[in-house]
């Protein structure tokens, strides 16, 4: 039966898998540095947002030791815009160690490759898959998805990982690991959707629990989520009479850690009057309010942020003086692009 299974998504991943820069043609075993930038990447973003991505990255920086030499500011800012920068900076660690301690080459197995840095348990598995054939179950959330309605699983996600591994695992074939393991993920992404699944097209309809009941759609049960809180901030535009607008450096950990940003008062829960920011602002200034919010969603908070926008009569913090058309060298996270805009709209 499981035999069955994989015969049958595996013929189907011949006729329809999507085509991927990071996939090869023809059976040949993917470079696994290809596998393991694409993966990273794919954490959490989607395949239409990546590819650009992936296709600069592989021109600037073709091989692992290319990415080890790189500065991390390089890294950070070929990132801009894809969010989540540990990422960013887990790649970054990871290629020194690979360059450096390994010799270049990646471990060929999920618990070698586990222990490299931000090389999760799905990420290892993935990677194992795809570019050692290895016999590893990959369930990221499309394959979750997949194996919820395929075995009725009532079990809530967010959750429940070591279940779906498990039966995923009962199922993965000895040949073609890495093909079965993007063929669940093609099968998530392009037919069993969240909404409105084409259960018609599946080559699982006749042995899928939920669509057999009709039910497909209940699945996967999902966790009530918490509401995410809304924090505020005041962000200060500060321009000096040559044009350089003042930028700083976040902390290198914590939340963009490393990246560039506009100075900001912290962000929390309650509002800010304005004597209450101008303590927290880099330079005394007479401020004048852009109008408008700057609306952004990070994993665990709504963020707001008002911008004052001043010439600077003294500066209080050290920061960085960028002359406009330089901005672009800089690795600033969308959230403050979203800053430059409002500001760029009201003037
Ligand atoms: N999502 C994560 N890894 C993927 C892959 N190799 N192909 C398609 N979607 C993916």
């Amino acid at each position: 039966m499981p035999a069955d299974l994989s015969r049958r998504l595996l013929a189907w991943y011949d006729r329809h898998a999507r085509v991927l820069p990071w996939r090869t043609v023809g059976g040949a075993c993917p470079d696994p540095y290809r596998v393991w930038v694409s993966e990273v990447m794919l954490q959490q973003t989607t395949v239409a947002t990546v590819e650009p991505y992936f296709h600069r990255f592989m021109e600037r920086w073709p091989n692992v030791c290319a990415l080890a030499r790189a500065s991390l500011d390089d890294v950070l800012h070929a990132w801009q815009g894809l969010g989540y920068y540990a990422r960013a900076r887990n790649l970054h660690a990871c290629a020194r160690v690979v360059a450096q301690d390994l010799g270049g080459r990646f471990p060929d197995t999920e618990e070698g490759l586990g222990a490299l840095p931000g090389i999760g348990i799905y990420t290892a598995a993935a990677i194992a898959a795809i570019a050692f054939s290895r016999q590893a179950a990959a369930v990221d959330a499309n394959a979750a998805r997949v194996l919820c309605r395929l075995f009725a699983v009532e079990d809530p996600l967010p959750g429940g990982g070591a279940r779906l591994r498990s039966l995923a695992r009962g199922l993965v074939p000895a040949r073609r690991p890495g093909d079965f393991a993007q063929a669940m993920m093609d099968l998530g992404a392009t037919l069993c959707t969240p909404r409105r699944p084409a259960c018609g097209r599946c080559p699982w309809s006749s042995a899928c629990v939920a669509g057999r009941a009709g039910k497909a759609e209940a699945y996967p049960v999902r966790r009530p989520g918490k509401a995410k809180p809304v924090r505020r901030g005041v962000a200060f535009w500060v321009l000096r009479a040559d044009g350089c607008l003042l930028l700083r450096r976040r902390p290198e950990n914590g939340l963009l850690g490393g990246m560039m940003e506009v100075p900001s008062t912290d962000w929390r829960e309650g509002d800010w009057t304005l004597a209450e920011a101008r303590r927290q602002a880099p330079a005394t200034a007479r401020w004048r309010r852009v109008p408008g919010v700057v609306r952004h969603t990070f994993t665990h908070f709504h963020l707001e942020l008002t911008v004052l926008a001043g010439r600077p009569k003294a500066v209080g913090t050290a920061g960085i003086w960028c002359p406009p058309w330089r901005l672009g060298d800089y690795a600033l996270p969308t959230v403050m692009k979203k800053v430059a805009r409002l500001v760029d709209q009201s003037s």
